[in-house]
């Protein structure tokens, strides 16, 4: 059977730039909304409705990879960000798991890694990034771990890096350069239960993936 890759979170901002990258590159998908009309519909498309507060299980059918880029965003309260950012990205994993899914790419975030050394406003999500990461790395599912700094809807330039700048300005990158990678990610299934931390840079996208 031919491999279909399930992304979560695809009306998105970062979900919306990459779902016609994934179709462009001839990428059977599988997008998850929870309400299709958020979603244009696209020949090889198929869009599945559901939320990660409730039951995600019937998603996960015949989907060999995820891509999870879903987030409560900036404009809810704590009670979201444990609910989707954590519980919800927890939950996709258990799924996954069960569907013997090969691949599983999760959008983390910069400074999941150490959430106390995080300004201490962002602790609570860093937190919720954190111990999402560490479900998806306890799983034993092959993982691919995405760690970008600040998300602009600058264009993207198609180039990053993986070193973090020194200057605090720079630690950002757009959503577009965002997607590219998570793009990379699946076609070279790398870095394979390693985790990237990505920033707007000068290195080809590429190239980045297939060096690390
Ligand atoms: N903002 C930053 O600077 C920054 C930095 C690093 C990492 N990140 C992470 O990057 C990721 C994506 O960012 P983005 O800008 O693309 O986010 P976004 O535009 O807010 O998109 C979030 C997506 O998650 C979905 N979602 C939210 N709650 C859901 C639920 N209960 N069930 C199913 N789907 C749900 C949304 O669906 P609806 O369309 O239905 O709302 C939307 O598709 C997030 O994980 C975020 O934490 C952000």
């Amino acid at each position: 059977m031919k491999s279909r890759t399930l992304l979560i979170g695809s009306s998105g901002k970062i979900g919306k730039l990459l779902v016609p990258m994934l179709l462009e590159a001839d990428i059977p998908t599988v997008a998850m909304v929870r309400d299709r009309e958020k979603l244009e519909n696209r020949e090889g498309l198929e869009i599945v409705e559901a939320d990660l507060e409730k039951d995600i299980g019937h998603v996960f059918e015949g989907c060999d990879r995820v891509i999870f880029c879903a987030g409560s965003g900036p404009d809810t309260g704590l009670d979201k960000t444990f609910l989707v950012d954590l519980w919800g990205a927890r939950k996709a994993v258990a799924e996954a798991k069960k569907q013997g899914v090969e691949q599983f790419i999760l959008v983390s975030s910069q400074g999941a890694d150490d959430p106390e050394a995080g300004p201490e406003k962002m602790r609570p999500y860093l937190i919720a990034k954190h111990l999402a990461d560490e479900g998806l790395i306890d799983s034993g599912i092959p993982y691919t771990i995405v760690r970008p700094g600040q998300l602009t809807n600058d264009k993207g330039k198609g180039r990053i890096t993986t070193s973090l700048p020194g200057d605090p300005d720079q630690q950002k990158i757009p959503r577009e350069d965002v997607a590219s990678v998570l793009l990379e990610a699946l076609k070279q299934k790398a870095p394979l239960n390693g985790i990237i931390n990505i920033w707007q840079g000068e290195q080809s996208i590429e190239e980045t993936l297939s060096s690390l």
